[in-house]
């Protein structure tokens, strides 16, 4: 069965198992990287700069390359309803714990 990621900032499953710390701090290194450099994009298309744009969602689009290779390496993705319930507890986290 895989196991829910922790949510964004939670390190504490991540303390106690190290197998599984140095993928899951990569997913999360990765993931923000490609977010940010996909609001980087926006902001270079509405400064009209569309090539810098293309530039950005590229490296967007490698960060989630970089992302999915962490992921496998933890078996991170299982059958749909394991992620079903992986995601629902995640943004029952996030819920609980980061709009706090
Ligand atoms: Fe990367």
């Amino acid at each position: 069965m895989v196991e829910t990621l922790p949510a964004f900032g939670d390190q504490r499953r991540s303390d106690g198992d190290k197998d599984r710390a140095e993928p899951e701090r990569g997913i999360r290194g990765e993931s923000q990287a490609n977010r940010r450099y996909l609001f980087f994009a926006e902001k270079a298309d509405k400064e009209g700069q569309h090539q810098v744009a293309r530039l950005f969602r590229a490296a967007a689009e490698a960060e989630t390359v970089h992302a999915r290779n962490h992921f496998n390496a933890m078996d991170g993705i299982g059958t749909t309803a394991e992620n079903l319930m992986a995601g629902s507890q995640g943004e029952h986290y996030e819920f609980t714990r980061c709009t706090r």
